[in-house]
């Protein structure tokens, strides 16, 4: 088997490159722009792998898409490559629909020209908007996205679905939950609550911090997504959530405790326009056919995430580059303590 990963060098794409290439046999071709959030200190245990490729290349550039499948043939693709933040799509929206939607249009119509044998595309809680408790979206609830990093996912979401209907293109869909673990850009909560309460910094809560979201730890959401790379069956899509909800607050506390530090570092700032209140998701339906479950508990993964960033300093140290500097004052420098 040999597979097309875009968007590899990011945090859930490197993950799933590293369990592909140690835990099967396959050859992984990473085809990955390296954005901001790219970053080939990610694949470092793998680099070295004679199944492993890296290609530089942008998922808008059709004919480095149209090169890359017409060289490497590959059997399926699975499609991570994306801008990924909500708050920088809120700040400058149309990187976000770019990559997204044109990006993922480019890839599927080449998959159809070449009559790929499976396109997995990676998608999210998101696109179902916020919903109130108790309600568990399963995966035939309509899509009510907000903001305008998840209306490009629920675009491109759709538009892959349409190659199914329309092509008979072997498309399956993964919807996810909110990922933690290691190497997460930290931009993210929990990677930029635990770098920011190890320097003593603020750990900046959006609102009032009551918003819920559904934890996933990293490995299992990429276990999910083989799951349904291999068992899943064409056109379907597939909820990957952690079974895990809670509300920020107790998140940015549980950090400040396992850092030991003081919960007088939690500022509560002005909050995010448009923001979720509460995302939550029935995975029934991967666990029915595929056999599929979350394996890692919040408390486990959290502790181990911890412990991640502060052995890897360095590579927090260097993503922390002029440019994530001059997001952080874009983004915090104009949110006033509340
Ligand atoms: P990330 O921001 O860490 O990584 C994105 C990767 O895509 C980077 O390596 C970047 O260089 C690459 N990329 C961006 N634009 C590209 C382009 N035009 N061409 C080629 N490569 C490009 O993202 P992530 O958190 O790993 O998310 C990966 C996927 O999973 C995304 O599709 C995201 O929507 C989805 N997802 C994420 C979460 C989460 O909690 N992070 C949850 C559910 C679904
Ligand atoms: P985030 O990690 O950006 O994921 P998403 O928006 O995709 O769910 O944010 C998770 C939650 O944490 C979300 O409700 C926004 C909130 N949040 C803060 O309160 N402060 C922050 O600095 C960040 C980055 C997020």
């Amino acid at each position: 088997m040999k597979i097309l990963v875009t968007g590899g060098a990011g945090f859930i794409g490197s993950a799933f490159v590293r369990m592909a290439i140690l835990e099967t046999d396959w050859r992984v071709v990473n085809f990955d722009k390296l954005t901001y959030a790219g970053n080939l200190e990610n694949l470092l245990e793998v680099e070295d792998s004679d199944r492993y490729r890296f290609l530089h290349a942008d998922i808008c550039d059709e004919r480095a898409v149209e090169a890359a499948l017409a060289e490497e043939r590959p059997d399926a693709i699975v499609h991570f490559a994306a801008e990924s933040h909500v708050d920088r799509s809120i700040l400058s929206p149309e990187p976000v629909i770019h990559t997204n939607f044109r990006g993922s249009f480019t890839l599927l119509e080449a998959a159809r020209r070449r009559g790929i044998g499976r396109f997995l595309h990676v998608s999210t809680d998101e696109v179902y908007g916020s919903l109130a408790a108790p309600l568990e979206a399963t995966e035939d609830f309509p899509l009510n996205a907000s903001s305008p990093y998840s209306a490009s996912k629920a675009a491109s979401d759709l538009l892959a679905r349409s190659y199914f209907t329309t092509y008979g293109l072997p498309v399956v869909i993964t919807r996810a939950s909110n990922n933690y673990g290691p190497y997460q850009f930290p931009e993210k909560l929990i990677p930029l609550m635990i770098a920011n309460a190890f320097e003593d910094r603020p750990l900046p809560v959006y609102g009032d911090g009551m918003q819920v979201r559904d934890w996933l730890y990293v490995e299992d959401h990429c276990r999910g997504i083989l799951a349904a790379l291999e068992k899943g069956r064409d056109g379907e899509i597939y909820n990957i959530g952690g079974n895990r909800s809670l509300p920020n607050i107790e998140v940015v506390r549980r950090i400040l405790a396992a850092t030991g530090k003081p919960e007088s570092l939690i500022q509560f700032v002005t909050d995010r326009l448009g923001h979720d209140r509460r995302y939550a998701l029935s995975s029934e339906k991967l666990m029915r056919d595929a056999g599929w479950r979350p394996l890692m508990d919040f408390e486990t993964g959290l502790s181990r995430t911890i412990e991640w960033y502060r052995a890897n300093a360095g590579w927090v140290a260097r993503v922390r580059s002029g440019a994530y500097r001059e997001y952080y004052e874009r983004n915090y420098g104009q949110r006033s303590v509340r």
